[in-house]
């Protein structure tokens, strides 16, 4: 299969969040399976450009339409992990992606539907005749009704459309004036079974929109699938998914397990395995020394969370993990940032709490490196959201050998698995579940990880390397992809003969 990527993201050039983690990692999963991908993103001017390997201009004229007049983009083209990977860097006055940063402006509206018109352009011009286009959330998902509007009928058409939702709380809706400047039919607006937001009538939903136009639509686990069909979990959205239920499905994310590897993680003080957890010992005592942690006690446990600093991550039940976990005897590390002014403010003022205190650790910014360290280090790791399409970092921590302790909800669910639940089978049980999002439920399975840790040191370590054995790569995810592919190509032919 030919499979293009059009993303507003990709790890580690252009990543905020997981999205950037799936789309590299789905696609040198799909990449080694034989799959010809290739992704289209932005050329950000805040990229690690020393990520990307011969990186060079073509030699083409990319016109793209926006505002009713033609604008001229330079297209670029490097490597990205092996992968092939375009880049879009528009001439048009706003400076869409010249702003240090990716998402979060006044305009994203705009920004990101020149980008899907562009791509659309750049597939179209460079004669490209892909099987499927994949779009990644509201950023891209104008790529599905924009085909079947104007590109499908120009010679695309032979493409069939996937749309991945990673977190349907984020919809891109707009006023409907903002819709035409990229060139989508006004008429989708006045259709609810088309663009118009199911409760703002006069606004535009991108999201609403891919789930309508797409061949294909997905989500990242199979839990939360569930969830967003129901009045409760899908933000408006759920009516319209159920009318379209027979081509969603949930897909649990893998993790790129080259890319997130204790063995040979060059970010680690010392690389570790599952048969050797020395080097893991090694990472707590450096981490620790890093941060001006106290390290007298190497049995004290030490609780990791990397998370964006946003409401579905459970604030207040980090906020309550923090002085449990030093009531307990614990230590804390906390890595994270947030887009939202007031949840910032709120955690620099913790931090500052704990200044002169030698347990506990808040880095509010972003740190790839030190994102790393805290995998390895920690033995424990938090993950308490309120609501979780999958998460990643429970596999990554579980890969490091830290034992999750997260609350049963999306992805979580489907991942992690407690250990005193005698209604899983014990080879597939590997952390602490909570379900009620409050702190009761949190302290009743955060207590139980520490009286294990405390009491039973072998059992302890029997879990952490069983954890670490356990198999998250991309490889059975990227089988279920390929799959639905293959069938929605099939399924294409067959009606055009
Ligand atoms: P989400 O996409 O909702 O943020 P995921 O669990 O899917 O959540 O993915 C989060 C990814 O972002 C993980 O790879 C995690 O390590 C990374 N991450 C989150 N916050 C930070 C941070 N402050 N510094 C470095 N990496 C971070
Ligand atoms: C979103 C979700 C997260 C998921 C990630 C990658 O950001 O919040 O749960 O793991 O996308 O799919």
């Amino acid at each position: 299969l030919h499979v293009i990527h059009i993303a507003a993201e990709m790890a580690p050039v252009a990543k905020v969040g997981g999205l950037g983690d799936v789309v590299s990692g789905l696609s040198r999963a799909l990449q080694k399976k034989g799959h010809l991908v290739e992704i289209v993103l932005p050329k950000y001017d805040c990229m690690q450009y020393d990520r990307i390997r011969d990186l060079r201009v073509l030699d083409m004229e990319l016109e793209s339409y926006f505002d009713g007049r033609l604008f001229r983009n330079k297209v670029w083209v490097g490597t990205v992990e092996g992968l092939p990977v375009y880049f879009i860097e528009p001439h048009h006055p706003s400076k869409f992606f010249w702003r240090g940063t990716v998402y979060g402006e006044h305009d994203d509206f705009r920004r990101f539907s020149y980008f899907s018109r562009a791509a659309l352009e750049l597939l179209l011009q460079a004669g490209k005749k892909p099987d499927i286009i994949h779009c990644h959330d509201w950023q891209t998902a104008f790529v599905a009704p924009l085909y079947w509007d104007l590109y499908a009928p120009k010679g695309l058409n032979s493409a069939r459309i996937c749309f991945t939702c990673h977190n349907f709380e984020y919809q891109g809706t707009a006023p409907a004036s903002e819709m035409a400047s990229c060139g989508l039919d006004v008429h989708h607006l006045n259709r609810p079974d088309r663009m118009q937001d199911n409760s703002a009538h006069d606004r535009v939903n991108p999201v609403k929109g891919a789930i309508v136009f797409s061949n294909i639509v997905t989500t990242v686990s199979p839990t939360y699938a569930q969830e967003v069909r129901t009045s409760e979990g899908g933000r408006g959205l759920h009516s319209t998914l159920n009318s379209h239920s027979k081509k969603f499905i949930g897909i649990l994310n893998g993790i790129d397990t080259d890319a997130w590897d204790p063995a040979t993680d060059v970010y680690l003080k010392s690389q570790f395995n599952a048969n050797d957890l020395q080097g893991k010992a090694e990472n707590k005592e450096a981490l620790r020394k890093h941060l001006g942690l106290s390290y007298a006690d190497t049995r004290r446990p030490l609780v990791g969370c990397i998370a964006r600093l946003v409401p579905q991550k459970g604030i207040h039940l980090i906020r309550h993990a923090i002085y449990r976990t030093l009531e307990l005897g614990g230590q804390f590390v906390l890595l994270g940032s947030s887009p939202v002014p007031h949840i910032q403010v709120e955690f620099e003022g913790i931090a500052n709490h704990f200044k002169g205190d030698d347990h506990i650790r808040l880095i509010l910014k972003y740190d790839e490196s030190l994102s790393h360290s805290i995998y390895a280090a920690s033995d424990m790791f938090l993950i308490p959201s309120m609501f979780e399409p999958c998460g990643l970092t429970q596999m990554i921590a579980m890969r490091y050998g830290s034992i999750p302790i997260a609350r049963k909800t999306g992805g979580l669910n489907d991942s992690v698995f407690d250990v005193d639940d005698d209604t899983i089978p014990l080879q597939f049980r590997n952390g602490y579940t909570f379900l009620n999002p409050d702190e009761q439920g949190l302290n009743g399975a955060l207590e139980r990880a520490f009286n294990h840790y405390k009491t039973n040191k072998e059992s302890w370590q029997k879990l952490v390397k069983k954890d670490m054995n356990i198999d998250f790569s991309w490889e059975s995810s990227a089988l279920q992809y390929e799959e639905i592919y293959e069938k929605s190509v099939a399924r294409a032919r067959a009606t055009s003969l």
